[in-house]
């Protein structure tokens, strides 16, 4: 591939050839992952000409900057693009110019980790795979298992037992071979690690598979499309927990700032629940080591202890000038219900971050009222019904009988 010039290792800086079939670093070992450096000239030549001219209008126009081989290894489910909402009744609410929100819960099977699964599973087709095995919250699991139905290819998932009903229904339905694990994600996942090596499996879990976070880019290149490669946002929030998602969206910008498709950068800006905040907790202390932490978040999909892409999350957010910031959840479940009640959009937790991050920032200065924001929702309510609907009023109960009209009459007064 001419517009990929090496693989590159995020701890050692060791390069390998970019078709190498190695998943990690061969010095550094399962911390040593891998990205990707790109030909930024042969960017600048050809990545517009090939959105305009692709045979795909979802995330595979953007292959210039996509580690995908040829047209035949494309995904049949369609992946994006996703909406783009120009809130305004959020955005008066809070007190700052509209913000832009980029609803990736529509997305086929409801999340942002489609983005990143659409490219293992091309990059497994391309190696004719026909097996791949995941760790996950939910979200990444129900995503490649939704992804690789259409193509026959067998998934096989470890998840905590934690995991919300509805992820674990996704699996199921999906076709998926389901493993619930009797422990956290972080135990789901170093069993992922283990079963892959053991069975020699395709393995797609978070950031040991470097192609996720190059899928994970394309939100920005989507972002930046559907806004005509003008007015891009001057502040991005995503929500964090292994860090895949943000390293690869500030990835995704800095690709095309690079390359001088777009002539500003937008800072991209984490946000973290306070009970899962390793990545911010290292950011903040100016280094790039992290300390596991036990977390507790009711936000299920960023409830990590050791977060797997915490240098990619960490270095590309500063090279845009991003930050990190934590909320506390009665934050988030605030954020879902404003997302739900001022602008339609059913969130889960973990998605209703990102507002929640939008509200703290301001009220930190981090943000002005004026600011060119845009946030990322990664995931749709319906995940997880009831973490998403904490703070929503409960129904009202009308009693079984002709009474039900006279209380309804005490609420809606009838005129005169
Ligand atoms: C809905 C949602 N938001 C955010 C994230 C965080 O992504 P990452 O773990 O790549 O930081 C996840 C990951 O599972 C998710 O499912
Ligand atoms: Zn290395």
């Amino acid at each position: 591939m001419e517009k990929i010039i090496s693989k590159e290792c995020v701890k050692c800086g060791k390069t390998f050839d970019f078709n190498k079939d190695i998943m990690t670093c061969d010095v550094c070992g399962i911390e040593g992952i891998l990205d990707f450096n790109y030909d930024y000239d042969f960017t600048r030549d050809n990545y517009l000409k090939e959105v305009e001219s692709s045979s795909r209008k979802d995330l595979f126009r953007f292959n210039v900057l996509l580690p995908v081989a040829d047209t035949s290894s494309y995904t049949r489910t369609i992946v994006g693009p996703s909406p783009v909402i120009k809130s305004q009744r959020l955005s008066d609410h809070i007190g700052i110019k509209p913000i832009m929100i980029k609803d990736d819960g529509r997305l086929p099977t409801s999340s942002y980790k489609d983005r990143a699964s659409a490219l293992a599973i091309s990059d497994a087709k391309h190696k004719g795979i026909n097996l791949i095995c995941a760790a996950s919250t939910g979200n990444a699991a129900a995503s490649i298992a939704g992804l690789t139905a259409p193509e026959g290819i067998q998934s096989v998932i470890f998840v905590p037992g934690s995991a919300p009903a509805a992820k674990l229904a996704q699996l199921g339905t999906y076709g998926a071979k389901v493993f619930t694990v009797d422990g956290s994600y972080d135990d789901a996942f170093t069993l992922s690690l283990q079963a892959a090596e053991m069975f020699n499996w395709y393995l797609r879990s978070t950031a040991v598979n470097p192609v996720l976070s190059e899928g994970k880019k394309t939100g920005a290149f989507e972002l930046v499309h559907q806004l005509n490669y003008k007015n891009i946002p001057e502040v991005v929030f995503v929500s964090v927990g292994d860090g895949c998602i943000i390293g690869g969206l500030a990835k995704g910008f800095l690709d095309l700032y690079r390359s001088g498709i777009i002539s500003t950068l937008p800072r991209v800006i984490g946000v973290q629940s306070e009970g899962s905040s390793v990545i911010h907790d290292a950011f903040h202390s100016g280094s790039e080591n992290i300390v596991i932490k036990s977390p507790w978040t009711r936000a299920d999909s960023i409830s990590v202890a050791f977060p797997r892409d915490y240098i990619k999350a960490i270095r590309n957010v500063k090279s845009c000038d991003g930050t990190y910031i934590t909320v506390s959840d009665s934050e988030i479940f605030n954020a879902s219900f404003l997302l739900g009640s001022k602008e339609g959009i059913f969130a889960e937790p973990a998605a209703a971050t990102s507002l929640a991050g939008v509200i703290k920032a301001l009220e930190k200065g981090i943000i002005s009222k004026s600011t060119d924001t845009a946030i990322f929702i990664t995931g749709n309510g319906l995940k997880d019904v009831s973490g998403s609907s904490m703070s929503a009023p409960k129904p009202t109960q009308l009693p079984k009988s002709e009474t039900s009209l006279k209380t309804l009459k005490n609420i809606f007064p009838l005129p005169g």
